[in-house]
């Protein structure tokens, strides 16, 4: 992708963004790295052996750039009929399908697929979610409680929206063991990364014969799922074809599933290493929906969002944008600036307002968050509840995070379930 940075006042940084945040310290403690992006400067000029593009700092301008209507999602769509990496490069069909989701698209486009699956996906079917979620969890939780140190991510936070995307999706229940199986092996976190879609072809190859064959069972025997919704969806006689549909489905397994995990293993992680919050929610549980807002604000399971092209010569912080421009908004910088939150390397569980970006904003604004909300505030008091003795079982220089610009999430979290003696 190429972006011309012409000599403009003041002219960006140049930095390879990506590299200064895969470092392992970056992972650790992530406040000193934004903050050090911040100050040098609100727009920063990132280019690397594969990417060249515009890096936005704070909170401020990546809010504006995301209400921007000047700012497209789908690089066809500027001005200059810019390419996209799905004409760019060959690329196998399946892979088109994940990469010509509704996220990389603008409007009428992602208006008229955003509409249909908000008709199936919404926050009334989530809410009727509770009580799977809560058993779920459950059964989780007991199958970890024999072990001396369990894995958070292994036993929890991984296999919770796993199963409960598989159940919403309607996959018959002898299917089901199976569907988790291959599901696991797609979305191991470990390949979400273009090598790992590479190495995992065959994986998604087996995935996409999965789900076409269950839109074929729901087209035939409609249920109360997911596929069956949006095989039905109709808004005013528009209906998802059998690709657009795949597409959405694939969506939302790759959108929700590490995300999630992120957020409940970051989550109970942070609390941990802030033994004041972790009591103080301990003592008044009815605190859970602002610690989620928090854990999301602090911890950033997510770090960017997909890349925005301006349509048009544009100004952001006083720095020229030229048209055709790739940029890069660091969700997780602006949910670290001083300038928006006070004391914002603090976690507090009560912070309210609390208006972070975590989800986004605008367009395409998260279309799972009641269904991350809910999964996360089931399963991080469950755990605390279950476990009071609960503690990390390694020193926090131990702890193995995973190394992606785009999501912040463990490898690995070990943790002691028996009380200190
Ligand atoms: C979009 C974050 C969970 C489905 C987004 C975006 C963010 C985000 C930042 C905006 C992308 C952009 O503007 O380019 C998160 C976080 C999650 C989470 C932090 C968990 C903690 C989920 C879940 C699902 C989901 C559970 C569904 C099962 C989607 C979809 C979009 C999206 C479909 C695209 C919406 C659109 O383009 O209109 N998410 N997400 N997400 N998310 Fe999530």
């Amino acid at each position: 992708m190429s972006t011309p940075v012409e000599s403009s006042t003041p002219k960006p940084v140049r930095l390879d963004v990506q590299r200064e945040l895969e470092r392992p310290e970056a992972r650790a403690d992530p406040f000193a790295a934004y903050a050090r992006l911040r100050r040098l400067g609100p727009v920063l000029h990132w280019r690397s052996w594969f990417t060249e593009s515009l890096v936005i700092t704070r909170y401020e301008d990546v809010m504006n750039v995301l209400r921007d209507p000047r700012i497209a999602n789908d690089r066809r769509n500027v001005a200059d009929g810019g390419k996209g990496p799905l004409e760019r490069w060959w690329m196998p069909s399946i892979m088109k399908l994940f990469l010509g989701s509704m996220v990389m698209k603008d409007p009428p486009d992602h208006r008229r697929l955003r509409n249909l699956v908000q008709k199936a996906f919404t926050p009334a079917m989530v809410e009727r979610l509770n009580g799977r979620v809560e058993q779920i969890t459950a059964d989780l939780l007991d199958a970890a409680a024999n072990k001396p140190v369990l894995d958070l991510i292994a036993d929890l936070a991984l296999p919770l929206p796993l199963t409960v995307i598989s159940e919403m999706l309607g996959v018959p229940e002898p299917e089901r063991m199976q569907f988790r199986k291959l599901l696991g092996q797609v979305l191991d976190p470990g390949a979400m990364n273009l090598a790992g879609f590479v190495f995992n072809y065959a994986n998604m190859v087996r995935l996409n014969r999965f789900l076409r064959r269950l839109v074929q069972l729901r087209r035939e025997q409609p249920g109360d799922d997911l596929v069956t919704a949006l095989v039905h969806a109709d808004e005013g006689g528009d209906r998802l074809s059998e690709d657009e549909l795949i597409s959405m489905v694939f969506l939302l397994l790759f959108a929700g599933h590490e995300t999630t995990v992120n957020l409940i293993g970051n989550g109970v992680l942070a609390l941990l290493q802030h033994p004041d919050q972790l009591q103080l929610l301990r003592d008044r549980p009815e605190l859970i929906d602002t610690a989620i807002e928090e854990l999301l604000r602090f911890t950033n399971p997510v770090g960017t969002v997909s890349p925005r092209f301006a349509r048009e010569d544009l100004e952001i912080a006083g720095v020229r944008i030229p048209r055709g421009s790739t940029l890069t908004l660091l969700l997780a910088s602006a949910n670290l600036d001083e300038t928006a939150f006070a004391a914002a390397d603090r976690l507090d569980i009560t912070r309210n307002p609390n208006r972070h970006v975590a989800f986004g904003f605008g367009a395409h604004y998260c279309l799972g968050a009641p269904l991350a909300r809910v999964e996360a505030r089931i399963a991080i008091p469950a755990l605390l509840q279950r476990f009071p003795g609960l503690r990390l079982a390694v020193p926090a220089d131990k702890i193995r995070w995973r190394a992606s610009m785009g999501l912040r999430g463990l490898e690995s979290l070990p943790l002691s379930v028996a009380a200190a003696g």
